[in-house]
């Protein structure tokens, strides 16, 4: 299975780093935010990754991580056709990359849980997508997930909901077969001028083919300055546990 990482898009919410420098590569635990996402694919044996990006940070990433031998991956690069035309609108840039199924990450998004399992059981999954799901406190700011937890499935995405209906944020960790390419094809940009992942979910919720599972550790959307210091903490503080250990 191939991985793509998404950093494109515009990172209003860090400015003003953001505008000299894509989100993706400010400093988070001694290294560019990306490097967390990258290796965590890396770790569950997905070397093959695709970066999607804007036009303008193109040079910045490949300056910073080359083809990805330091990193021991296979970087590859693809540009946005439009900066921040949305998830769904970036994701469409790695068409040709994709054989079968593929593992996509928000690259702002940093967790703890290791990929493999979620990798392996969407290997069996004969048809569809997979999201993969975090209580949080403060679900308005995400894609919110309805569950029928008895029957293990998704009723509903809504995103950034005023009054949500549950905790559950969809992360930015998903799984998808190659028809999630014809799928962003059939959809509109939404009010905000973005074509959004959550419609591309929803379209797999009414085909019932979208599963799920629960993250069991640290999670965080780092995109904004309140995040990305929480992020810089975590990775230090992991970095101290291990040099004391
Ligand atoms: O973090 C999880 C949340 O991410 C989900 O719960 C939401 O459903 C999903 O829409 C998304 O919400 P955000 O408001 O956090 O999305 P943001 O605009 O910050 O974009 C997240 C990443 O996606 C960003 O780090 C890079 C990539 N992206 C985004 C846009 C809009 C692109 O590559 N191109 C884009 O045009």
């Amino acid at each position: 299975m191939k991985g793509i990482i998404l950093a494109g898009g515009k990172g209003t919410r860090l400015e003003p780093f953001t505008k000299l420098l894509n989100k993706h590569l400010l400093p988070v635990g001694g290294h560019p935010m990306i490097y967390w996402p990258i290796n965590k694919l890396k770790e569950a044996g997905i070397t093959d990754i695709l970066i999607v990006t804007n036009n303008q940070h193109l040079r910045s990433f490949q300056e910073i991580l080359g083809r990805g031998e330091e990193l021991g991956v296979k970087l590859f690069y693809t540009i946005q056709s439009e900066k921040g035309g949305g998830i769904a609108d970036a994701l469409a840039s790695a068409k040709n990359f994709v054989e079968d199924q593929c593992i996509v990450l928000l690259g702002d998004n940093l967790f703890d849980d290791d990929l493999r399992p979620y990798i392996d059981n969407f290997k069996t999954q004969p048809q569809g997508a997979k999201v993969l799901l975090k209580e949080v406190k403060d679900p308005e700011r995400y894609g919110v997930a309805l569950l029928d937890e008895v029957n293990h499935t998704i009723i509903s995405i809504v995103e950034k909901p005023k009054n949500p209906t549950s905790n559950f944020c969809v992360t930015g960790i998903y799984f998808y077969n190659k028809e999630v390419f014809d799928l962003i094809d059939l959809i509109k940009p939404s009010s905000r001028g973005e074509k959004e992942i959550t419609d591309i979910n929803n379209l797999y919720i009414n085909r019932k083919e979208l599963k799920y599972d629960i993250l069991k550790s640290w999670w965080l959307d780092a995109g904004t300055h309140e995040a990305l210091y929480a992020a810089n903490k975590h990775y230090f503080e992991k970095k101290d546990i291990q040099k004391a250990t």
